[in-house]
């Protein structure tokens, strides 16, 4: 499905080429968006200096030999050599009618790549935080789109669920009782009961003592122990669960590979690391030393891979994770979605990895980074009215306030109606805030501003959808029924049409940035700009009252392909299409 930089660029390479011979073809002709017409290019100046010409010259030359029937409608050479391009109106007419007629809409299927992708990872016991819903809500955006764009993605929720701190975990649930309230605590409010046998343990000398002796015996497998263990592992997949059902989220039991799967797993990694001469013992602990890590006046920054006390830790445990997912997953690329304070652990991971032969050079690992989540404050969000923050919690609270601006909105609804329209919205407003924002970026949880109906919001990409749907509402026409018949009719008049279809084509080229780049908030940056140009053609084109009905029908059309790539955006991000708003 050709874009306008598609179709351009190869014409513009192979005119450089006749102009000025085949060694200068591989010259980028870098393509922008310009004022003065469609597109520009660039490519004058960067050969000016290799040709010995004026770029001016060079700029003339190339445009003499492109042949342009068919695409455009205008080229000329402006400034210091710039090459304008307009497209033909009829062109881009052909161009939309390709991408409505494609069920894909222009999203070409990538040649398949085994995607093994790390999002999410709570820790057991623990209350997911406002960290924890970023990288959930990143990763699964991530995950969608990868999927669409043909790749077998593999998901891998590596949650906390190991380490010396089960032992206190479960020697205060052996005191509260199995089923007890007290122990239902880690299904409903994790940090309560995570508290609670935290300050049992520091008051009572006794209760360290046992809960020691426990942590020795989970890492030994001790049959009652390992059942208690996996009691607490149990109620507190429910607690995951029901987030990711409240958000929407596609992770299920299948993809939980929490740290105590690669228990058995981190003797062997020592033994190798030391073996091959990449892991020394210093002060009694196995340390990886890699020349790049140095930290204070030069002194090498250690990656500890076992403990003086004989213990494996979080590092150990993410070098046998990658060494399994490349092994035996057949990775082709290993994406973490974590937070960005994690970076350096991350670094010193992937460098070890290599040089221990456990990452060859062609599998491409990355660490997307999660910036902050702030509060008013500007500090990192923890707490609410002096409450500790709770996830479950914050969703009900921006459904409320979905709800809030539907009883303004549309009061004519029904209740029913109401409830789903208000979850889809307030679920939809979390979501886009936390993709809107560059993933690396920290932004501030405002809670009306994201479900607000004006601005770079959810609810302002969902209304233009509901929008574009009640037009066809109106009309009594269905959306997708006789597509292809819908498409062949789209003709390009008003700047208004011509500005929608362009901002169409670009879908394609939008997802695949997302995809290769791993930066969902091109889509959301996509989609806002494709609603806003659709309300501008919306005002200066009547659909249902146009002049006639040839170009009812082309704005119809135009209409439902704009409705289908929202709404197929929408998705890819994990965002609901609400009937109407
Ligand atoms: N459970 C960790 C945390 O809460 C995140 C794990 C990320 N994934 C990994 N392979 N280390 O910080």
């Amino acid at each position: 499905m050709p874009s306008p930089h598609d179709t351009l660029a190869p014409l513009l390479s192979a005119a450089i080429a006749t102009a000025f011979g085949d060694e200068h073809r591989d010259a980028d002709p870098v393509l922008r968006p310009s004022q003065f017409a469609d597109l520009q290019a660039n490519f004058a100046l960067p050969l000016a200096k290799r040709l010995g010409m004026p770029p001016r010259e060079i700029a003339s030359r190339v445009v003499a030999e492109l042949d342009l029937a068919g695409v455009c409608s205008g080229v000329d050479v402006s400034g210091p050599g710039f090459v304008n391009l307009t497209l033909a109106d009829s062109w881009i007419a052909s161009a939309v009618r390709a991408v409505s007629d494609d069920p894909r809409l222009g999203v070409a299927a990538e040649q398949e790549r085994v995607v093994v992708l790390d999002y999410s990872a709570p820790n057991v016991a623990k209350e997911m935080h406002v960290g924890h819903l970023r990288t959930t809500v990143v990763g699964d955006a991530l995950a969608r789109t990868l999927e669409h764009l043909g790749h077998n993605v593999i998901r891998q929720n590596h949650v906390g669920d190991w380490g010396a701190n089960f032992g206190m975990l479960v020697e205060h649930l052996l005191a509260v009782g199995e089923g007890s309230e007290a122990a239902r605590l880690v299904e409903t409010d994790p940090n309560a009961f995570y508290q609670a046998a935290r300050d049992a343990s520091e008051s009572d000398p006794e209760v360290m003592a046992r809960a020691r002796a426990r942590a020795l015996a989970l890492q030994e497998r001790d049959p009652e122990t390992v059942r208690l263990w996996t009691y607490l592992v149990d109620l507190a997949k429910h607690y995951f669960n029901g987030i990711y059902a409240a958000l929407d989220i596609t992770l299920t039991d299948a993809d939980l590979a929490g740290e105590s799967t690669y228990n058995d797993a981190l003797p062997g990694v020592c033994a190798e690391l030391e073996a091959k001469g990449i892991a020394t013992v210093s002060d009694g602990a196995l340390c990886v030393f890699l020349p790049e890590f140095t930290g204070r006046e030069g002194k090498p920054v250690p990656l500890i891979v076992r403990k003086s006390d004989g213990g494996y830790g979080y590092a150990t445990t993410d070098l046998a994770t990658i060494r399994h997912r490349v092994e035996d997953l057949g990775a082709d690329r290993v994406l973490y979605v974590v937070g960005a304070p994690q970076s350096l652990h991350f670094q010193m991971i992937f460098a070890t990895a290599r040089v221990a032969g456990w990452l060859p050079d062609d599998v491409q690992v990355v660490h997307v980074q999660i910036g902050n989540v702030l509060g008013e404050d500007r500090k990192i969000l923890r707490t609410r009215e002096g409450k500790a923050l709770r996830l479950g919690a914050l969703v009900d609270e921006a459904v409320d306030a979905a709800r809030g601006v539907l009883d303004e909105a549309r009061p004519d609804l029904d209740p029913g109606t109401r409830h789903t329209l208000a979850r889809q919205i307030g679920v939809g407003a979390i979501k886009y805030a936390d993709l809107s924002v560059a993933h690396d970026s920290e932004y501030v949880f405002d809670l009306l501003r994201m479900v607000s109906l004006t601005g770079n919001t959810g609810p302002y990409v969902q209304y233009a959808a509901a929008r574009v749907r009640s037009i066809f509402r109106s009309a009594g026409v269905q959306i997708g029924v006789g597509e292809g018949e819908e498409a062949r009719r789209i003709v390009i008049g008003d700047p208004a049409e011509r500005a929608l279809a362009l901002a169409l084509l670009e879908f394609g080229s939008v997802v695949r940035g997302v995809g290769s780049e791993l930066e969902p908030h091109r889509l959301c940056a996509y989609l806002f700009d494709l609603a806003q140009t659709f309300s501008a053609f919306y005002e200066a084109c009547p659909v249902l009252k146009a002049p006639d009905a040839e170009s009812r029908e082309s704005r119809l059309g135009l209409c439902a392909t704009t409705f289908r790539v929202m709404e197929q955006g929408l998705a890819l991000l994990g965002i609901a299409t609400p009937d109407q708003m």
